[in-house]
């Protein structure tokens, strides 16, 4: 902790504005080898070296001479740290070689995280809240088709392996959904600006274009909800979905699956003080707010202080459930509705997403103080999940 106090004070005198200016080359003061300017946890050679408990004092040198700046609006604190990541260091060492066409499970498996699900790029940048291009691979976009044969997204999920997608189950069973009269369609993967087509990006520095493929519209084979979910409930109990795609879709860089929290003590965690990442379009049932993928941090809160906050309305929690946000920065609106509460975790020196929650509903309207939204804990229903799928 106090290395990290350290660090971060350091930050602040030296430079604050590389922060927000996202993709910026640097240079190492001692060394003068350079890099780019990015999250230390995105750099898993300093990473490591400050994970390590008791770097040397030439590492701490090291890693002083190559803070280039600091992120205000991250909580946690080794969040914040900015580093100048040494091209030659960042890429991934002591992991398998990733491509993208990785292969694909059957439907039944699930992923393994020293394999090919919750992958982050070491090249990642966060620019403001707008995501990259190819982050967060497996966010899904649920697409209904309304009577008047318009198309809309109104709900979210994630990708879990090559057939299946995990989202809420008020998605798929709701009242005002269905007096609508919208038909869940289809799947919407590798999307990340909804209004254009195809997706691309250009590099601020050198003006490089990048563009990603285009998106994947897949259609639903079977829709499966929690048997004891109840449509329209109060307390959303077992809020939690699975939708099987018509075909098997391959893997890119555009397209990749979240890891879910199987070993048993992640499964059992509460997560209680840990930050997380949302990720989305701020779909609900009322519409698509942002184009563009959008992410942000939020907290997870002790269950029993969510509970009490809920019990006047009368919504009646329980440790199936978790709470997380609040902080009244618009946070919960930036998820989707069943989209995922992502763990961002270290693997080796490899950074891991996990999906630990589900988004179920929260405050109305959303991000406002003191109000956490209110997710499904998906520990609580693996062997469910494991039970529904199929090859
Ligand atoms: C998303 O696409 C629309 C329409 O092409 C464009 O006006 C908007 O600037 C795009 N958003 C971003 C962040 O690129
Ligand atoms: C939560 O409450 C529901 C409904 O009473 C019950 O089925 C479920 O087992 C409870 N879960 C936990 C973890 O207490």
């Amino acid at each position: 902790m106090m290395l990290l106090l350290w660090l971060t004070i350091l930050g602040c005198a030296i430079n604050n504005a590389a922060a927000q200016s996202g993709n910026v080359r640097c240079e190492a003061k001692s060394s003068k080898e350079s890099g780019l300017c990015i999250p230390i946890r995105e750099c898993p050679y300093f990473f490591d070296i400050l994970n390590g408990g008791q770097p040397t004092p030439a590492q701490r040198q090291q890693l002083a001479d190559s803070q280039c700046g600091v992120v205000n609006e991250r909580q946690a604190l080794v969040e914040r740290i900015l580093i100048c990541c040494p091209d030659s260091k960042r890429s991934i060492q002591g992991t398998p070689a990733r491509s993208a066409e990785a292969q694909t499970e059957a439907g039944n498996v699930l992923p393994s995280s020293n394999g090919s699900c919750g992958w982050v790029f070491a090249d990642r940048i966060y620019g403001g809240t707008a995501t990259k291009l190819d982050e967060f691979p497996w966010m899904a976009l649920l697409q209904y088709k309304k009577p008047n044969n318009k198309f809309g997204f109104h709900c979210g999920g994630a990708l879990i392996n090559s057939r299946y997608v995990l989202t809420a189950g008020h998605c798929l069973a709701n009242s005002q959904v269905s007096q609508l009269g919208w038909q869940l369609n289809s799947v919407r993967l590798g999307e990340w600006n909804t209004s254009t087509a195809p997706d691309c990006v250009t590099e601020l520095g050198s003006g490089k274009r990048t563009c990603a493929p285009a998106h994947l519209d897949i259609e639903v084979e079977q829709r499966i909800i929690h048997e004891l979910y109840v449509a329209d409930s109060r307390d959303r109990l077992h809020d939690i979905a699975l939708l099987r795609l018509k075909r098997t879709v391959s893997y890119t860089d555009y397209v990749h699956p979240i890891c879910l929290p199987l070993a048993n003590d992640m499964r059992n965690r509460d997560y209680e003080g840990y930050a997380m990442d949302i990720a989305g379009w701020g779909v609900t049932e009322n519409g698509t707010p942002s184009s563009v993928k959008l992410t942000t941090t939020v907290d997870v809160w002790e269950l029993e202080r969510c509970q009490q906050k809920y019990r006047a309305y009368p919504i009646n929690l329980n440790s199936s459930q978790m709470c997380a946000g609040g902080n009244g920065k618009m946070d919960t609106c930036q998820g989707d509705s069943g989209g995922p509460l992502m763990l961002r975790t270290h693997e080796g020196m490899q950074e891991i997403y996990f999906a630990v929650g589900v988004t179920s509903f929260g405050p109305n309207p959303c991000g406002q103080q003191d109000w956490p939204g209110v997710y499904t804990r998906v520990g609580y229903f693996i062997n469910w999940i494991q039970q529904k799928l199929q090859p």
